[in-house]
């Protein structure tokens, strides 16, 4: 079903709900908002009904629609989505009270129930709110955590609407996770590493964490625990996932080798520097002290080493390559023995490096392989993860 419930109630933060329309929007997925008759004092239903293509629902009973259009819609949906909440809608939904089309839908609704409350500090610490937020709780309804900041009322505090990248994120996790990656830990390295010749000076790359970050977020979504180990990027945290920012390769060994044991698959996506300075300097090395030849060495092969100590973890690779892609990518699958290996061709600047599509080969270590035309990053981590999926499923690894 690709059909959002997503109430609105009467919280100053309801413009935030119009972001999240526009992202649901962007996963394809459509979005019914129904609005209660507090919250139409903010906004007007029509600003909804443009926004999502659906008519806003407000009345109960409304005589040009179906006259139970409570129970039509619940079947329809794949999430009820309530965005903001005041502490009002959540105190009737935990005693069960229907006397609007909200609360009353609510009662019909067999899919999950997601709440991003919005109020006052005051209101949201206050005990009979927490006790209505457990009650719900108990009965498997999720929350996102309000954040911290300055709130409507002029006081800084707890209470202020979650962004809407981090409800959406947590919406599509309810919506999109699979019983494969339940309980795995899936660990995912993105952007460059930056390897210190002095203090303003390094040897890096051109990775923009762009395609490691898309792949975090989808296995997030698809239901895994997911740590992404980052080296020096500007893109944001990913809501939802714990992030390890790293500079060097050897920063990054650890990092990775940290959650090793305990991870079912590791996803190295990062660009990690093959070569380090011999020579370091703490202090700015001076313009005529600079010598004309400065010798490298090589930065640890993490997962070479990874596949060395190999016990059950399924290893992804990425090989980035300018010629013969596929030739070079199975001598280094082979060696690093890993049970996929995506290929791209990084002299390509449509795909590949910073952009924000790519064109990608998956080899497997049977000979097997598939080609992922064009398209956008997110759509490749998309199928890398299904791919993914079942391998963990069918336990095909090349232990
Ligand atoms: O970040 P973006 O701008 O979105 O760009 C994405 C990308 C081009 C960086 C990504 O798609 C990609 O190709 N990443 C791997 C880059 C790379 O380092 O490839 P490689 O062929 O040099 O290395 C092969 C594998 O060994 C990689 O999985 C790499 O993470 C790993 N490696 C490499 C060197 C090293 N010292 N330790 C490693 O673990």
């Amino acid at each position: 079903m690709n059909k959002i419930a997503l109430g609105v109630t009467s919280s100053i933060s309801i413009f935030k709900a119009a972001d999240i329309i526009r992202l649901f929007q962007k996963e394809d997925l459509t979005v019914q908002v129904i609005m209660t008759d507090r919250a139409t004092n903010f906004i007007q239903p029509e600003f909804f009904t443009a926004l999502s293509g659906q008519p806003t629902i407000v009345k109960l009973f409304d005589q040009k629609k179906h006259p139970i259009e409570h129970i039509t819609l619940a079947a329809e949906i794949s999430l009820l989505l309530i965005a903001p909440a005041t502490a009002n809608i959540i105190a009737k939904l935990a005693s069960g009270l229907a006397d609007d089309f909200l609360s009353t839908f609510y009662l019909a609704v067999k899919s999950p129930v997601l709440i991003a409350p919005a109020m006052n500090e005051a209101m949201f610490l206050h005990p009979q709110t927490q006790a209505n937020i457990k009650k719900l709780r108990d009965l498997g309804v999720a929350f996102v955590e309000p954040e911290s900041g300055y709130l409507a009322c002029g006081q800084q505090g707890s209470g202020r609407l979650a962004s809407p990248e981090k409800i959406v994120q947590i919406s599509l996790r309810l919506i999109r996770q699979q019983p494969v990656f339940k309980d795995k830990l899936i660990v995912v390295t993105a952007g460059p590493t930056r390897e210190a010749l002095d203090p303003i000076r390094f040897l890096s790359n051109r990775s923009s964490g762009k395609m490691g970050y898309e792949l975090a977020r989808e296995a997030y979504e698809r239901g895994a625990e997911v740590v992404l180990i980052s080296g020096p990027v500007e893109l944001p945290p990913p809501a939802g996932i714990k992030v390890e920012k790293v500079i060097s390769a050897e920063d990054m060994r650890q990092a990775v080798l940290k959650y090793y044991d305990r991870a079912s698959v590791v996803i190295m996506s990062a660009a990690v520097s093959d070569f380090k300075f011999s020579q370091t300097s703490q202090e700015k090395i001076k313009k005529e002290d600079l010598p004309s030849a400065i010798k490298l060495d090589r930065t640890p092969d993490i997962l070479e080493e990874l596949g060395r100590l190999k016990r059950g973890q399924l290893l992804v690779g990425f090989a980035a390559e300018t010629s013969e892609p596929k030739v070079r990518a199975q001598e280094k699958m082979k060696r690093k023995k890993l049970d996929l290996m995506v290929v791209n061709d990084v002299s390509r600047h449509d795909i590949g490096f910073e952009s924000d599509d790519n064109e990608v080969y998956l080899l497997w270590p049977d000979g097997r392989e598939r080609l992922i035309g064009k398209t956008s990053k997110k759509k490749v981590s998309r199928e890398i993860l299904t791919e993914i999926g079942a391998m963990v499923n069918g336990r095909k690894g090349n232990n």
